[in-house]
């Protein structure tokens, strides 16, 4: 009798990971995973949970007590951001400009509280004035949430005049910086950012699986004086604060993953964070620039693009999915399509961590030109090269 399809090996392609996330990460990373199991109260891997928690503080620019990686993914660390401050019948504003504002509105609805949304187009970043009047319409608002870097659209809305406004307002700032930790500026106790987190497998260039956070102490007052407990035992994160700082029992950390960290952390802070940064922003433009000389229109609003995903309109005739999987039959690389409303209608490239690389934008944009002349679009050939190539050398010149 034939085996089993599941009893065979599997060996999956060495795909270039150009989507959304997860990205592809420096065999630092790997050969860190394959390190010996310890006990998660083991004397050294304790040594290891203290040393992501310091390199945490550096990566989010904090000095907050209460930064660890959450067990779960990026949605892991939405939730825990979320229902460990909100009480049922709070009042939550939150600024909505795509998919994943969505999804922070809804867990906020799901923890018992009066949501309102500030509602902007996809494409578009959060409105500062609309979202000042929706503030001033409650009475007590206590949380305003928001989205960094919206990876749905490829928007950046910035930090600063809303986490002012939220504070005028008496009410706490819980930013997602899922997609913008360890690729684009962000300063969380500059900013005055009360809660804030992120997931490994985009720009920190790590497996999925942790979801750092990181809490203000006034934040972290909120969560102790509650009157009713945190509905999850799991995200409780004065449970997991006593857990990371006084070694009582909570759940059985992912070691692994947690070694993974540790070096990714170990890499980006090597390379410094404010060239990391630039990295990600030279790549980006390159990317941009080069995607507009084949003749792509870009989605997201002039001056609020970021630098870690570059979310580009398929252009009419050319079939989104078959597009992207020709790209990675034909050149094993990923990239995503739209989210929500925008399904089928975005080509979404992220430049992420590890893989933000000169190399992967000239690839990528060969490539692309290659799906477009596949699908009978006219491209001018080599145009977008010629573009993006201009930009790296300039950038290249300009930092000398
Ligand atoms: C901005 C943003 N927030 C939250 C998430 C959810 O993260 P995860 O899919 O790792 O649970 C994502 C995932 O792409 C994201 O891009």
């Amino acid at each position: 009798m034939e085996a089993p399809s599941y009893l065979s090996e599997f060996h999956p392609s060495s795909r270039l990971l150009m989507g959304a996330g997860p990205s592809n990460f420096d065999p630092r990373v790997l050969e860190a995973m394959a390190a010996p199991m310890l006990g998660h109260l083991d004397p050294d891997f304790l040594r290891v949970m203290d040393d992501v928690r310091a390199m945490l503080r550096e990566v989010f620019l904090t000095q907050n007590m209460l930064t660890l990686p959450v067990s779960g993914t990026g949605t892991a660390g939405m939730e825990a951001a979320v229902v460990n401050v909100v009480e049922p019948g709070d009042t939550i504003v939150v600024a909505a400009n795509g998919y994943f504002c969505e999804r922070l509105a809804d867990i906020a609805q799901r923890a018992g509280a009066i949501v309102h949304q500030v509602v902007q187009p996809y494409g578009q970043p959060v409105d500062p004035d609309a979202l000042r009047a929706e503030i001033k319409r409650h009475d007590k608002v206590k949380a305003v949430a928001m989205v960094h870097a919206e990876t749905s659209t490829g928007v950046l809305t910035p930090i600063p005049e809303i986490a002012e406004m939220a504070h005028e307002a008496g009410a706490l700032l819980i930013v997602d910086a899922v997609t913008s930790l360890g690729g684009m500026e962000l300063r969380v106790d500059d900013w005055g950012i009360d809660v804030c987190y992120s997931g490994t497998q985009k720009c920190l260039a790590c497996p999925p699986g942790l979801a750092p956070i990181t809490m203000s102490d006034r934040a972290m007052d909120i969560m102790e004086n509650r009157k009713t407990p945190v509905q999850s035992f799991y995200l409780d994160l004065s449970k997991l604060r006593k857990y990371w700082q006084q070694r009582a029992y909570h759940h059985t950390a992912p070691i692994i993953m947690i070694y993974a960290l540790r070096e990714a952390l170990r890499l980006l802070l090597q390379e410094g964070l404010e060239a990391r940064w630039t990295r990600h922003a030279l790549n980006a433009e390159a990317m941009r620039v080069g995607l507009e000389a084949m003749g792509l229109k870009l989605f997201a609003k002039e001056g609020y693009r970021l630098p870690s995903l570059v979310a580009a309109v398929v252009p009419d005739g050319v079939d989104d999915a078959a597009g992207r999987k020709l790209l990675l039959q034909r050149h094993d690389t990923e990239i995503s399509g739209g989210l929500g409303e925008q399904s089928g209608k975005l080509w979404r490239i992220g430049l992420m961590g590890h893989n933000s690389t000169p190399r992967n934008v000239l690839f990528v944009l060969s490539a692309l030109e290659d799906v477009l002349l596949t699908q009978g679009y006219e491209v001018p050939v080599g145009a977008s090269l010629a573009a993006a190539q201009r930009v790296l050398r300039d950038g290249y010149q300009a930092a000398g």
